[in-house]
Order: C-alpha cells, then sequence, then structure tokens
C-alpha cells in the first residue's frame, strides 16, 4: 500500500503568511504540520509515500528529504497547477501504478492518527474508504449524505449542507479511482474534486465505506483553527526543559524548553514550548503558545498565540492574544518621536491595535 500527500495549492486563507512558507510547513507545537501526516502515515505500517509539491516544492523538499528521518521512501510528484485534489491524484498514475493507496491532505491534521482506519480498509477491501467528521459549518467542506450507513450524496462546499457530516482529508482507494479522475469535469472553483470523483465510484456501483471519526480532527486551513490545532497538540507534549531557565523565572505546568533557549525572569504557563535558541526576557508566555527557534521576546506578555522563527517581540505594554506571528517578524515599541504607530506590513496582514 501507497500513500500520497497532498501539498500543492497556494494557501489563500492563511496569507500573509502562506505568501512567503507553504502552508504545510507551518508549525503546530513547533511542528510543520506535515510532520504530523508523515508520522500517521508510518505509523500506519506505510512506506512508500509520493508527496505531490506545487510552487513551494523547493521548501517541502528541504524540510522532508528523502523521507528517510521517519523511515520513509518519499518520491516527489510535480503538479504544475492546482488543478484540484483529483488532479493532484491523476498526475501521481505512475507512482501509484495498481496499488491501493491512502491520499492525506498536506494541511490536515488527525489527532490519533490513521492507523486503525487504514487497518479497516486493509480488512474489508472496499474501492474506497472515507472519513467523515460531524462539523459545525460543514459548507467550508465536502458534505457527505448517508441511507442506512451508506453513502449516497457527496458535495463540495454546498451552500445548503444536507448533513453536518464533512470530509476528511484522510481518504483511502483502489485503483478505480483512476477512472473517476479521469471522467469527471471540473466544478464551480474550476476544480477536479476528490468529492465528485468518489461521487463517480458511487454512481458507478463501486464500494465507498464511510467511517465516522470521533476523534480530534482538523483541516488547518485558517488561523483560528491553526491555534485550537496548537492548543490540541500542546497538550499532548510531555514536559521537558533542555535550555536555561535563571532563578528568578518560574515555569508551571506542561512546558518544553529546548536546548540553547533561555529563560530570564520571566513566567512560561503551560501547555506552552519555547524553541531552540529563543531567548524569553522579564516576560510572560502564556498558556497555548508555540515560541519557534531563534526568537526573542523581551518586557512583553503573549498568550495563545503562534509564534514562528527569528522574530522579535520587545516592550509591548499589553498583552498579545490569539496571534500568528511570521518569520523575521519585528513587533516592537517605536523610539522615534512623534508618537505614532508605524508599520510595515506585508499584503493581507492584519493588527489590532488597543
Ligand atoms: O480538509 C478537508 C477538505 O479538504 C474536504 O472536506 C474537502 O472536500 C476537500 O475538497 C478539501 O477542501 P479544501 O478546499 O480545504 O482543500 P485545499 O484547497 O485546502 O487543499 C487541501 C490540500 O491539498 C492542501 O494541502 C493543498 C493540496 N492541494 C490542493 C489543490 C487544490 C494540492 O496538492 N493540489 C491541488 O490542486
Amino acid at each position: 500500500m501507497k500513500a500520497l500527500i497532498l501539498c500543492g495549492g497556494h494557501g489563500t486563507r492563511l496569507r500573509p503568511i502562506t505568501h512567503t512558507m507553504a502552508k504545510q510547513l507551518v508549525p503546530v507545537a513547533n511542528k510543520p504540520v506535515l510532520f504530523y501526516g508523515l508520522e500517521a502515515i508510518r505509523d500506519a505500517g506505510i512506506i512508500d509515500v509520493g508527496i505531490v509539491v506545487g510552487e513551494t516544492r523547493g521548501e517541502i523538499v528541504q524540510a522532508v528529504g528523502d523521507g528517510s528521518k521517519w523511515g520513509l521512501k518519499v518520491t516527489y510528484i510535480q503538479q504544475d497547477e492546482p488543478l484540484g485534489l483529483a488532479h493532484a491524484v491523476m498526475v501521481s498514475e505512475d507512482f501509484l501504478g495498481d496499488d491501493m493507496f491512502v491520499v492525506y491532505l498536506g494541511d490536515n491534521l488527525i489527532k490519533d492518527g490513521i492507523k486503525s482506519l487504514v487497518d479497516e480498509f486493509r480488512t474489508n477491501n472496499p474501492n474506497s474508504q472515507i472519513l467523515l467528521a460531524r462539523v459545525n459549518e460543514p459548507e467550508r467542506f465536502g458534505v457527505a449524505e448517508l441511507a442506512n450507513g451508506k453513502v449516497v450524496r457527496l458535495v463540495e462546499k454546498p451552500e445548503k449542507p444536507a448533513s453536518d457530516l464533512a470530509l476528511v482529508g484522510v481518504y483511502m482507494f483502489d485503483k478505480n479511482v483512476m477512472d473517476a479522475v479521469k471522467a469527471i469535469k471540473p466544478s464551480w472553483r474550476e476544480e477536479l474534486e476528490i468529492t465528485d470523483a468518489i461521487q463517480w465510484l458511487i454512481d458507478k456501483g463501486l464500494t465507498v465505506d464511510p467511517h465516522i471519526i470521533n476523534g480530534w480532527w482538523k483541516d488547518t486551513g485558517r488561523l483560528d483553527d491553526m491555534l485550537e490545532a496548537n492548543r490540541i497538540m500542546l497538550d499532548t507534549l510531555a514536559p521537558r526543559v533542555e535550555g536555561h531557565i535563571d532563578g528568578e523565572s518560574e515555569v508551571l505546568g506542561k512546558v518544553v524548553v529546548e536546548a540553547g533557549a533561555e529563560i530570564i525572569n520571566s513566567t512560561i504557563r503551560g501547555p506552552a514550548i519555547i524553541g531552540e535558541r529563543t531567548r524569553i526576557i522579564n516576560s510572560f508566555v502564556g498558556p497555548f503558545t508555540s515560541i519557534y527557534y531563534d526568537v526573542t521576546i523581551e518586557n512583553s506578555g503573549i498568550e495563545h498565540s503562534i509564534v514562528l522563527e527569528n522574530s522579535t517581540i520587545r516592550d509591548i505594554p499589553s498583552r498579545i492574544e490569539d496571534s500568528l506571528i511570521g518569520q523575521n517578524v519585528e513587533v516592537v515599541r517605536s523610539p522615534l518621536k512623534p508618537t505614532a504607530y508605524r508599520f510595515m506590513l506585508g499584503d493581507n496582514s492584519r493588527v489590532g491595535i488597543l
């Protein structure tokens, strides 16, 4: 059995962060989202992994390499335009051959992994197995309608959803799906939808088994989802201190302090993670916060947030909350006169001023 991880696409909903990086590499609890997927696939006993890449190919290749770090054998598959999930499957035909395979969307996070689901697929051997989860805003997803435990209809992002059962971004197929992805036409958003390909299988009388998952799952495509994913995954970390905490500091609850990090005259209240070589000085880092590597936080407070590498937060008088701060960002008090806000913000940035 093989796995196909989809890492093409544009990541428009996480701009400006995704102007400069692949959305699958944004870290959750200081680990790129994609790495959770790689671990889940490895734990399901799959070794042969194809990663579909587009314009962010370079950084994905740099982060994952040949996959040997996870014991995987990774092949990169180029998709020149993000023409849809079914299109991504189509361009992977040579890699997939006649094998059964799992499609895993690179921005999806399933807390409990996929081992039991893959085992179920292997045992029951349907033509396809889909995962469904009850959600609050089904119109944001592919939505399934079931009757007597069978899938009768799948609609991509319907205006009036027939149920609250969203398609989770993990799908299992046998080779029949290749006929489906070739037969379907682009949707209203000009994409070849995997949802339509699965509907095609149903219409042809092939077996598509639904599995409703009860565990936590997230499509991390938006800021709120990213922060929630961060909250959930931080809570699973085992506390560990490899950096330096001075005698004036207090570290409470589940906290990871990575090697080379320094906590000086500060309070860290977990769950939180402080990345390698990051310095927290005269500051407060509150619950559900992930600070990546080489960051400086000085005379400031932050909670329920994610800060990416090489950024600086200094002398900010009010607490920062619910924020995603990108790479190489400076959030500092302006020393210049006259007193004024001074910004240099990328396209699609958002700032909340007191
Ligand atoms: O997250 C679950 C949802 O994922 C499902 O409920 C929907 O039915 C499914 O269509 C998909 O919806 P999204 O609109 O959220 O998909 P998105 O465009 O975010 O792409 C998902 C992943 O696949 C992401 O890592 C980028 C990658 N991708 C996307 C496209 C359109 C590709 O590799 N190639 C592509 O052409």
